[in-house]
Order: C-alpha cells, then sequence, then structure tokens
C-alpha cells in the first residue's frame, strides 16, 4: 500500500461515524449557507484560539485577500512577506491590489529572516505577513518589534499551523490578524475548501464580515464594492467534529517528528530546527536532501510517496516575475527549492508504516 505524504482520507476513516452524522445534520436542515453551524464554528474556533472575533470564509487564500483590504491595504501599497510559501500567500497581496515585497528565509527554521526583514521595509510598507511554514511559528518577537517600530500591521498566514504557539500564545493571536486554511490536508481540514480571519479587533473583523457577502451592512444593502466568500454549513460542520480533536492530532504529529528525529539522527540529510520558545506542529517534516530528485524517486520505488513543498519558489514563477518587488537576495529561498523532500507526516500514520518509510529513506543511504 502507497503510503503518502498526507492522507486526509484516513482521517475521515479515522472519524467516520461522527463526520457522517453531522454531514447528515446539515443536508436534512435544509439550510446550506450562513446558519448555526458557521456561527458555531466561528464562536469555538476563537474560543481554542482566544481570540475575540473568529470570521469564516471560503479559503485561505480569501481569508489573506480580505484580511488585506479590512486594513485598507490595496494599490500603492506594499506588503512584506516571503518567496518560499505556497504561492497563495503572494497571490493574495497581489489581488488585494498591493505590491508583493519578498525576502529570504532562514535556512534552519525556513521562516522569514529577521535580519533581512527589517531593510525590506519602506515608506510604503503597510504590513507585514509572516508564514508560519510547515507548521513552525515564524520569530514573531522580531516580527512584532519592527512592526511596532514602523507603525505597520501584522498579518499571519497560519495556513499550515492551527494550534502551533509561540511564547504559549497560538499563533494567529500574535499579531493584528490571522489568516487560516482547512484545505483537506490541513492539520485542521476540511472535506473541501474553507477558511478563516481571526482577529481581536472588532473594526477589522466587521469589515471582513462585510466584504465576504456583497459587501452587505446587516440591512443588505452594499456598503462596499465585494464578491462573495461564504464558508459552506458542511465544511463548518465538519470542522467542529475535528477541532476538539486538533490538539491530539497536533500531539501525534509531534511524537511522528521525534520518532524521525531519533531514526534518521545518523543519516547525512538535514531535519528540519525547531525555534526555541515554539510549539511547531509539524504540519510538514521538511528535510533537506541534495540528490533530492533521485531520493524521491528511491522512496517511491518502495512505495512511499514524499512530496516537494515547493518546486518553485514564488518569485520564480511565471506569474510573478513582475509586480513584485525582491527586498534581499535569495540564496537561501534558490538552494531550499532543490532540495526540500516532504517525508510523510499526519496523524493516522501507523508504526508499521513509520518503520517502511525510516527503512527507505535509510536504504537510501545504503544503511
Ligand atoms: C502557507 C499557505 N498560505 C495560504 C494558503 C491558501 O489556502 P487555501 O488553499 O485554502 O486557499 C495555503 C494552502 O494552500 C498555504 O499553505
Amino acid at each position: 500500500m502507497t503510503i503518502r505524504f498526507a492522507d486526509p482520507r484516513a482521517q475521515y476513516l479515522a472519524h467516520q461515524a461522527s463526520l457522517d452524522d453531522a454531514m447528515r445534520r446539515v443536508v436534512e436542515s435544509g439550510r446550506y449557507l450562513s446558519g448555526e453551524e458557521v456561527r458555531s464554528l466561528e464562536e469555538e474556533f476563537a474560543a481554542y484560539l482566544d481570540v475575540d472575533h473568529a470570521v469564516g470564509v471560503a479559503s485561505g487564500t480569501d481569508a489573506l485577500e480580505l484580511a488585506l483590504r479590512a486594513c485598507d491595504i490595496g494599490a500603492g501599497d506594499e506588503v512584506v512577506t516571503v518567496s518560499q510559501t505556497a504561492v497563495a500567500t503572494v497571490a493574495a497581496i497581489a489581488r488585494a491590489g498591493a505590491t508583493p515585497v519578498l525576502v529570504d528565509v532562514d535556512l534552519e527554521y525556513y521562516t522569514i529572516d529577521p535580519v533581512q526583514l527589517r531593510s525590506a521595509l519602506g515608506p510604503k510598507t503597510k504590513a507585514i505577513v509572516p508564514v508560519h511554514l510547515y507548521g513552525q511559528p515564524a520569530d514573531m518577537d522580531a516580527v512584532c518589534t519592527v512592526a511596532r517600530e514602523m507603525g505597520v500591521k501584522v498579518i499571519e498566514d497560519c495556513a499550515q499551523a492551527h494550534g502551533a504557539k509561540w511564547d504559549e500564545r497560538r499563533v494567529g493571536t500574535l499579531g493584528d490578524v490571522g489568516c487560516f486554511s482547512f484545505y483537506p490536508t490541513k492539520n485542521l481540514g476540511a472535506l473541501g475548501d474553507a477558511g478563516m480571519v481571526v482577529s481581536d479587533d472588532h473594526a477589522i473583523a466587521e469589515r471582513v464580515r462585510t466584504l465576504r457577502e456583497y459587501g452587505w451592512n446587516p440591512q443588505r444593502e452594499s456598503v462596499l464594492v465585494g464578491g462573495v466568500s461564504r464558508m459552506d454549513e458542511l465544511q463548518a460542520a465538519i470542522l467542529r467534529v475535528k477541532l476538539p480533536r486538533l490538539d491530539d492530532d497536533n500531539a501525534r504529529r509531534i511524537a511522528l517528528a521525534a520518532q524521525y528525529e531519533e531514526e534518521l539522527a545518523e543519516l547525512p540529510l538535514r531535519r528540519p530546527g525547531v525555534r526555541a520558545g515554539a510549539r511547531h506542529v509539524f504540519h510538514l517534516y521538511v528535510v533537506q536532501e541534495e540528490q533530492r530528485d533521485a531520493m524521491i524517486k528511491h522512496l517511491a520505488e518502495h512505495d512511499v510517496h514524499a512530496g516537494i513543498h515547493y518546486r518553485q519558489a514564488v518569485h520564480q514563477q511565471s506569474a510573478y516575475r513582475q509586480g513584485i518587488r525582491l527586498a534581499s537576495d535569495m540564496s537561501v529561498t534558490e538552494r531550499l527549492v532543490d532540495r526540500v523532500v516532504s517525508l510523510p507526516m499526519y496523524p493516522e500514520l501507523t508504526d508499521e508504516q513509520m518503520r517502511i518509510i525510516v527503512g527507505a529513506v535509510s536504504s537510501f543511504y545504503n544503511r
């Protein structure tokens, strides 16, 4: 049986009865949008994070775009983020009308380089979007210090880091706004697309509520020009089943990462570092190997399907060769794109599957 780097079906099967019940409840209710399931999930997710407001939207990309627009960021403004991320981070900035300004990442932790960050900010900068990549919190002390000094907003991209912590606070609550994706493979994943914007700022949350549905005020008058980005009731009901299990799932991911750490320790590959003071929730377990393509091929021959996150940095993709500004050299990012390998990582991985994966990785090095 093939072992994939992520397996959302395994999670469905692990909780099938309660997920089926939740889905049936929605289907039979006749209410499929803007109902009690979304409202309840918003309350439950806000309570989980310990934040005042949570607003459900249609995807993580929309969460970022609407958060930026709710902070009044658009044409003529610059937003600083990384190029070593899902293209969605940068796409959302561009779609909001602002110019993405990209900086390099740290080789060990894969998140924004705090030294390069400072020099990336200029008079047009309105926000920093730190990405908690692979489940590892960015250095939020550095990000928030620079943002405070320069008077810019911090909009956290938490798409890969549900439940991760920085100094005992959950990511999404450290900056001005937090944006989550519930894409099926995420640590908290729906069975389709969904996303969430969280904030302690009432005005920002209200603007996102307005923007997610035609720019409507509570009387359904369009007071802003807005499209539509609703989370649907089915996805909310599914997420309500999974949210109470998130901490246990993350604990299992952390235990699996510890197992990789121990069992791969003698091999000449680079394992991911965990920043002091951070709770890394291992959305992905990403190692670095110079002969990356040979390793992926070798693993596939042993029925282990590793992933690559990402094959190209955002600034290397044709749509983003213009319209962005590179604020630092990208040597770490460009080195990573040729070396990263995402080994299988999801809570339902069994001990037997871990034995097969570790055996396949070791045999690549003839061990
Ligand atoms: C870091 C990051 N940001 C944003 C997104 C966008 O989320 P979605 O796919 O729900 O639009 C993703 C997920 O693909 C992601 O990994």
